[in-house]
Parts: C-alpha cells; sequence; structure tokens
C-alpha cells in the first residue's frame, strides 16, 4: 500500500531563535506546491511556540516536532520538558531516542520506550529513531542491533498502527556525508517492516519508516524510490530551506509516479 512520504527537519541546536521562524515560513513557502509529501520540521524547544505561530500562517501544512521529551508529565526534573508542556506549544510530534540523545546523553532502549508510551497517550506522534555504529555494522550486526532497538518499542506502536513513525538512521552516516548506499538502507527496512508484520500486517503497512543520515538533493531520489523507504530525516541539510525543499521535491515526484 502506498504510504504518504514525510520529509522531516532535524535541526538539531541551530536557529533557536528568530531565524527559525525565517527557516520555517521559507520551507512552507518552498514546498506549498509539493502536495504528494508531508512536510516537518524539529526546532529546539526554545523557538517551537515562535514557529507554531509562524507555521499556524503557512501556505502549506508543516508538522510541528520537538527533538526530545521527558516521560514524565511534571515534576522534579530539572531540565527536561513534558509531553504536555510541548502540546501546549503547539506541537504534535516528537522525535525520540535520536543517536544523540542515546550516544550523547545516554539514553537506553527502556527510557526510549517509556517516551513512546508516554507519547502515544498524550497524542502526541512519536518518530522513534533506531541505527547501527559503524563499529557494529563492520562486525555484521546491524540486523540484530536493529532489531533489539524496534523490539523494545514495537508494542507501544503497535497500541495505534499507522500512527507513529519509525526513522532507521545509521550513525556512520549522520553528519559525516556518508550516506547508506540506497540498497543497504531498504534491506534493513525491510528487516524493520518484517519485525512490524510479526506484531500485524496492519502496523507493518502503515507504519512510515524513514531514512536519515547524510540525505541530500542530490542523493534524495534514490533512497526515496526504495519500497521501504517512505520519507527522509534530514539534518544538515534541513537548515537550508532552498536545498530542504528540493528534498521534499524528490519525494514528491517519487510518490506521484508511485500514485
Ligand atoms: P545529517 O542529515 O546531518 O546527516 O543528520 C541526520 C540526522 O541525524 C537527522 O536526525
Amino acid at each position: 500500500m502506498a504510504r504518504r512520504p514525510l520529509i522531516a527537519g532535524n535541526w538539531k541546536m541551530n536557529a533557536g531563535g528568530a531565524d527559525g521562524c525565517t527557516l520555517a515560513a521559507n520551507v512552507a513557502r518552498l514546498t506549498a506546491g509539493f502536495g504528494n509529501v508531508d512536510m516537518l520540521v524539529a526546532p529546539p524547544f526554545t523557538a517551537l511556540a515562535a514557529v507554531a505561530h509562524e507555521l499556524s500562517q503557512a501556505p502549506r501544512k508543516v508538522f510541528l516536532a520537538a527533538q526530545n521529551m521527558h516521560f514524565e508529565m511534571s515534576g522534579a526534573f530539572t531540565g527536561e520538558v513534558s509531553p504536555s508542556m510541548l502540546k501546549e506549544s503547539g506541537v504534535e510530534w516528537v522525535i525520540i531516542g535520536h543517536s544523540e540523545r542515546r550516544h550523547i546523553f545516554g539514553e537506553t532502549d527502556t527510557m526510549i520506550a517509556k517516551k513512546v508510551i508516554a507519547a502515544m497517550r498524550e497524542r502526541i506522534v512519536p518518530i522513534v529513531c533506531v541505527g547501527e555504529t559503524l563499529d557494529e555494522r563492520e562486525a555484521g550486526q546491524t540486523l540484530e542491533v536493529v532489531q533489539k532497538q524496534v523490539l523494545a518499542f514495537r508494542g507501544a506502536l503497535a497500541e495505534n498502527p499507522g500512527y507513529g513513525v519509525i526513522a532507521y538512521e545509521p550513525v556512520w552516516a549522520i553528519g559525516t556525508g556518508k550516506v547508506a548506499k540506497a540498497e543497504d538502507a531498504q534491506e534493513v527496512h525491510a528487516m524493520i517492516r518484517k519485525l512490524l508484520a510479526a506484531a500485524s500486517d496492519e502496523l507493518a503497512d502503515t507504519t512510515r519508516i524513514l531514512y536519515g543520515g547524510s540525505v541530500k538533493a542530490d542523493n534524495a531520489a534514490g533512497l526515496l524510490g526504495q519500497t521501504d523507504i517512505d520519507g527522509a530525516l534530514v539534518g544538515g541539510a534541513s537548515l537550508d530551506a532552498a536545498g530542504f525543499a528540493k528534498i521534499a521535491e524528490a519525494g514528491n515526484q517519487v510518490a506521484a509516479a508511485q500514485a
């Protein structure tokens, strides 16, 4: 079945002030004609409310995501932001378990599963990230590592098939310019979909699985043309509205050709 491509921009620790509003407005303007794809931006916490306001006046729908959240609703968690706080800021999506959260900030599969459960319960769409390191890939452990990561939260996604999104981001491809070969990415995406199918066919058919890691305008079409790649989670290239729009255009063309 056709899954609508999702082109998501993870701004990481960039564009957290007024520049975030300009970037979001430009993304909406430059992608207004691409009706076959969903668009999403994930600014830093500090810019969320302002970008939500900016996007409410935009010429197309651009979904707004946070880059992280805590799983508790309130309490003594200095420096953390809760699901309900995100909702109050106009956020309806959240990236969970990004490799930088796992590797720099020590997030575990258990914490990530709690966050996915919290997001689903609060009606915030989780984009849950998985991916192997270079050492794991070279040791031939890619499928095993990704399987373990997916199984930690599959049950939560199965509660509402098609609501949550998975992003496969090989750690060695993030910010390195070393994009995965389209067929190698497809192999991992197909394995993830098989894991979803073991829970239910509906979960497998409706869950969007994005690829992330050095996606650029010139490699997007090859990746997005793969059967099980349903969109892109873009880091560096999402900070340039024109380049990001070119990735969206590639997704739009692939979707139009498949329709
Ligand atoms: P780059 O596109 O900069 O490689 O980052 C990918 C990423 O981490 C998106 O979440």
